[in-house]
């Protein structure tokens, strides 16, 4: 190429201030500690639901400052969308939080992570297990259409303290079976029972408690957790996935990964103190 060519090159390209920038199109705040945000997504990148990506802002030092963000978007949809806390004194949320549309983010496009359907063997029920912004990937898997060709029955259990903290993933849910994309695949196939556990509200209880007790079979009328027809994601703090993948192995379930797929898959939703 000569050297005009490559001028014209990058003429024709957007500009873009920050390496692997990409555009903040739509910001939403659901409370004091969480907000969700949506941002164009890169022509080349190619990921599987349930999969997460370093993505930042650049830091007062110049350099940037990454973390780790599961997709909450499905790997259809045109735009990338993360569901996000808000730590007050957390080096990136702190700044990440003022963010709005116009702004730019950077997001390095390499998608990994072990909640993909691939890493679990077939099966007839899919569990989905999240303690506070762990929805995030499921958010992703409950848009994908593949999620309801592979199984008859998917449930999402998600737990947090209030109830102002599950809107983010009961909005999500109500919509689904109407969007005009995946409300034929969703059906009545998937179930959702949001609880929380430091406020009064219709279905209360830890995911651990509600599994161990039978309560959640039997609010849904299903039959108990095995090892033939259940499979489970797992996505939330260390404690939680801690306690959560012993009820499961209780069940007779058995961990899988990307390269040894089995019956339940497990991510951190953040790097905390703990186990
Ligand atoms: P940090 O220094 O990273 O964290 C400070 C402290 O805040 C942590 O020690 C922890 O106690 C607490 N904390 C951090 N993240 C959370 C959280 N999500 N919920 C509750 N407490 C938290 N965060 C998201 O908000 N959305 C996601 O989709 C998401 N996906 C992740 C996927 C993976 C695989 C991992 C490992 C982490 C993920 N995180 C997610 C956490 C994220 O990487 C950052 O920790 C978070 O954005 C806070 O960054 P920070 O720099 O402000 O504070
Ligand atoms: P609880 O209120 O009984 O602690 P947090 O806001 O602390 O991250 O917790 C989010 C949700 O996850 C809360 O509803 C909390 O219940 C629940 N939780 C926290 N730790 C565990 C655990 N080890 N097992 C099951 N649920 C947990």
């Amino acid at each position: 190429m000569n050297d005009l060519n490559a001028v014209n090159e990058a003429a024709a390209k957007p500009l873009r201030t920050l390496p692997d920038a990409q555009t903040v199109t739509e910001v939403r705040h659901w409370t004091e500690r969480l907000f969700s945000f949506r941002v164009t997504r890169p022509q080349s990148l190619r990921f599987r639901s349930g999969e997460f990506v370093m993505i930042g802002l650049m830091g007062d030092n110049g350099k940037p400052l990454l973390r780790a963000y599961s997709i909450a978007s499905p790997s259809w949809d045109e735009e990338l969308e993360f569901y996000s806390i808000k730590v007050p004194d957390g080096p990136l949320t702190s700044k990440l939080q003022h963010i709005r549309p116009g702004d730019e983010i950077i997001l390095r496009p390499k998608p990994v992570g072990t909640l993909v359907l691939d890493a679990l063997l077939p099966g007839k029920r899919l569990w989905l297990l999240a303690t506070g912004t762990g929805i995030a990937p499921f958010a992703s898997l409950m848009r994908d259409p593949e999620t309801y060709e592979k199984y008859e029955q998917v449930v999402m259990m998600h737990t947090c303290r209030e109830m102002a903290e599950l809107e983010y993933g009961r909005q999500l849910v109500e919509s689904l079976r109407d969007d005009p994309l995946i409300g034929e695949f969703v059906g009545d196939k998937l179930k959702y029972y949001p609880t929380t556990t430091r406020e009064e509200s219709a279905f209360m209880g830890r995911i651990t408690d509600n599994l161990a007790s039978g309560k959640v079979f039997a609010d849904l009328g299903l039959p108990p957790m095995d090892r033939a027809h259940d499979r489970a994601m797992v996505c939330g703090s260390l404690a939680f996935n801690h306690d959560v993948k012993a009820v499961l192995e209780g069940f007779g379930l058995r961990e899988g990964a990307n390269s040894d797929p089995q019956e339940y898959v497990v991510e951190k939703a953040f790097v905390g103190d703990g186990i």
